[in-house]
């Protein structure tokens, strides 16, 4: 059983304060957990709570780090670590919020994570067999390695840029090739005269002029890297257009100019048929713009995935919704967005059953904590962005797929690839 509940402030890999938190079991084992936090945060996210205040720019995480050691610590004490979804349901009912404004979802999750891990501890498994059984498959991962939008200091408004191995036949093999293209788009970005300064999450975050150079220079170097663009590697973006959206007009101020919410989606269609190896775009329209993201839709979800983040935020119950409404068809899952492992497993459940693909995510602001490497092994959630293939909060998450690899032995029957099904052209 739980014996005791324990938290403290550490930091992430912006500087800035999260929570790490120790679950210890009655037979001395220790579960620890780390949070990650978002910049482009959506608006339904559960609340992080922060301190405010003059101390450490206001970010400071003492009171979440309190509610851990006292009601929580007090609420889960006796309490089996094995049931994750009764341990989720006891913090969930202490909070007593809808969001997890009281007791804070960076407390509740770093807990909740810690559970986990205590419990895959105490039975000698791997986290992603204890939360996953048998049957399981490595993910096709997605590596943001153009950061653009609230990820960086530059002029271009799509947030992430990223590349994915296609045909490989390992995991190992698609992380080489990752590798491989993103040391030859440093030196292509170098040759045209830009800065290789790294952004948030890892990738490169040149003063480029639009977008549409940034997926130039992606396309460029995964040809310079000796690849077949659309075949080895593919290219996907993370529009994260809740961003670059005028709320007052409802049309979005993008790169120095006004497009109207259809102008915006014959842009889109302009880069898709410009670089046809575009296999998935990310919040296209606004979490405001609901209506706008399902014409979207409509008119190309058959044609490319389409993500929907920010509008969801992991909540179960804003998936039906979307899903419902006929909004993308893939849903991103952070862990942190919702705030405990049952939810999440949920949300996951939720979108496969009515057959949108699903995408679990890292955050731009991460710790060194591999839990989302595991956890989609865990749950064939198939695909996994966590960043550039830089910056160890990045690749640590690769390189405990590696890990992972080498304990499945891969002859390549245990990789997700894309579904095929989704082509644009
Ligand atoms: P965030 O970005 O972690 O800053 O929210 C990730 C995303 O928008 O997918
Ligand atoms: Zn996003």
């Amino acid at each position: 059983v739980i014996e005791q509940v324990k938290a403290r402030e550490i930091f992430d890999s912006r500087g800035n304060p999260t929570v790490e938190a120790d679950v210890v079991l009655s037979d001395g084992t220790l579960g620890r957990a780390e949070v990650p936090s978002g910049a482009s945060t959506g608006e339904k996210e559960a609340v992080e709570l922060r301190d405010g205040g003059d101390r450490l720019q206001g970010k400071g995480v003492l009171k979440a780090v309190n509610n851990v050691n006292t009601e929580i610590n007090k609420a889960l004490h006796g309490v089996s670590p094995f049931n994750q979804a009764n341990v989720d349901q006891i913090m969930i009912d202490l909070d007593g919020t809808p969001n997890k404004a009281r007791l804070g979802a960076n407390a509740i999750l770093g807990v909740s994570m810690a559970t986990a891990r205590a419990a895959a501890e105490a039975t000698h498994q791997p986290l992603y067999r204890y939360l996953g059984g048998t049957d399981l498959e490595l993910p096709q991962t997605f590596h943001n390695i153009i950061n653009g939008g609230e990820h960086a200091d530059n002029a271009i408004d799509i947030q992430e840029f990223l590349i994915t191995p296609v045909e490989r036949t390992s995991f190992r093999d698609g992380f080489e090739k990752i590798v491989n293209t993103y040391h030859t788009l440093k030196k292509v970005l170098e040759d045209a005269g830009y800065s290789t300064g790294l952004g948030d999450e890892g990738g490169f975050a040149p003063d480029l002029k639009s977008s549409e150079e940034a997926l130039q220079m992606l396309h460029d170097a995964i040809i310079k890297a000796g690849y077949v663009p659309g075949k080895e590697i593919a290219i996907a973006f993370d529009a994260a257009a809740s961003y670059f959206f005028n709320r007052e007009t409802k049309n979005y101020d993008f790169e120095g100019k006004t497009y109207t919410p259809d102008e915006l989606g014959e842009y889109y269609v302009g880069l898709l048929k410009k670089f046809p190896e575009i296999i998935s775009v990310e919040d296209p329209y606004s979490e405001d713009d609901w209506d706008n993201f399902i014409k979207f839709t409509k008119n190309y979800g058959d044609k490319v995935q389409i993500i929907t983040d920010d509008p969801v935020c992991t909540n179960p119950k804003l998936i039906r919704e979307a899903i419902e409404r006929g909004m993308a068809n893939s849903v991103l899952i952070k862990l942190n967005q919702i705030g405990t492992v049952t939810e999440t497993l949920e949300a996951i459940r939720i979108a496969r059953k009515n057959g949108y693909t699903t995408m679990i995510s890292h955050r731009s602001g991460e710790t060194g904590d591999t839990f989302v490497a595991d956890f989609t092994v865990a749950t064939n959630a198939a695909q996994l962005k966590s960043g550039a293939p830089a910056r160890s909060e990045r690749v640590e998450k690769y390189n405990e797929l590696l890990r992972i690899e080498e304990e499945l032995g891969t002859d390549g029957t245990r990789l997700a690839h894309f579904p095929d099904n989704v082509k644009f052209d």
